[in-house]
């Protein structure tokens, strides 16, 4: 049987007249990434926060396990197994790198010479050992960003929790820390995330949910969901004049059309019939590529959202 780290069955959360998570069920393996994705507001951050005892689940025929533990009832057996990013910063401006890493070791309960090797190990594997005397503020967000990461893995966590951990950042740096979540997959950590960047879910993660408004959308490994929901190719072209007497061709041969915005997209598994539809346009005013997860997130989510389930 499969090594099951998270286990949220039926799970909502309603903040007054909003329900924020609404009857979601999911399964996390050992040693994979899962990943939340969503438009914002979506109910990502409520839910991971309901998995790490922040936020309590609405009453009811519902259960989160980590570990075997229910975080309503054992936040810090499971704050101890966990290590959390949390959507904002919450770095202390006043410490500088070393003393915002020392802090948080106390929390744990580790010893000062432990925290030092253990410090140093993650300042390096972060990439941020040149910025061990640096103070907050003269760290860049890609910087804040790793040392919430260093932060994270201080007490060894079993499970890491990251609630987009790349927002804004450059894609030199996300590159290097989708790198650094692989290798800790590797050595048996599991991972749980958001994130808005469809790459990124794509490129690590061994499952993901699609939600929106609290509800689960789609479930499954990202390219098995491409294969089942999504035509292969695309071709996007410049809408005006030559769109719309794309669109009746389309029509008359069964392609599916997205006309919904400045960008026509047409929709096939067949590469030769939409590479026929763009016969004749110029090099610029259209784009022939491979579908992606991205495609299909905003046909679920709504980027036409008539005709979409
Ligand atoms: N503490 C709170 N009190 C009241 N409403 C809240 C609270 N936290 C979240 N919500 C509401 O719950 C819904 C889900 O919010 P949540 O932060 O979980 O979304 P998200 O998917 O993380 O979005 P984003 O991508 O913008 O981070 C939103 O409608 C939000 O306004
Ligand atoms: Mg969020």
């Amino acid at each position: 049987m499969k090594d099951i780290v998270i286990n949220v069955e039926n799970v909502s959360k309603t903040f007054k007249t909003v329900k924020a998570v609404d009857g979601l069920s999911f399964t996390v393996e050992k040693a994979s990434c899962f990943a939340l994705l969503g438009p914002n507001g979506a109910g990502k951050t409520t839910m991971m926060k309901m998995i790490y005892g922040r936020a309590l689940r609405d009453r009811g025929q519902s259960k989160i396990q980590v570990f075997g533990y229910d975080p309503a009832e054992s936040e810090l057996d499971i704050k101890y197994l966990s290590g959390v990013v949390p959507q904002e910063n919450n770095l202390d401006d006043e410490l500088n790198v070393i003393e915002n890493l020392l802090v948080y070791a106390r929390f744990y309960d580790i010893g000062a010479a432990e925290a030092r090797v253990r410090i140093a190990g993650l300042l390096e594997f972060l990439e941020l050992a040149e910025k061990v005397k640096s103070r907050i503020r003269e760290l860049s967000g890609g910087m804040k960003r790793r040392l919430i990461i260093a932060r994270a893995l201080l007490n060894n966590p079993k499970l890491l929790i990251l609630d987009e951990p790349t927002t804004g950042l450059d894609p030199q740096v996300r590159h290097l820390i989708w790198d650094k979540l692989r290798q800790l997959k590797k050595s048996g950590i599991t991972i749980l995330l958001t994130t808005h960047y469809m790459e990124e879910a794509f490129e690590i993660s061994d499952s993901i949910i699609i939600m929106h408004k609290g509800r689960m959308v789609l479930e499954g490994p990202p390219r098995k969901l491409l294969q089942e929901h999504m035509e292969r190719y695309v071709l996007e072209v410049l809408s005006g004049e030559e769109g719309e007497r794309l669109k009746k061709l389309a029509d008359e041969k069964n392609i599916r059309v997205d006309g919904s915005h400045e960008v026509t997209l047409f929709y096939s598994h067949n590469f030769e019939s939409l590479e026929s539809l763009a016969h004749g346009l110029g090099v610029w005013q259209y784009h022939l590529r491979q579908s992606n997860l991205e495609d299909l997130f905003l046909r679920t989510t709504g980027r036409a959202l008539s005709g979409v389930e």
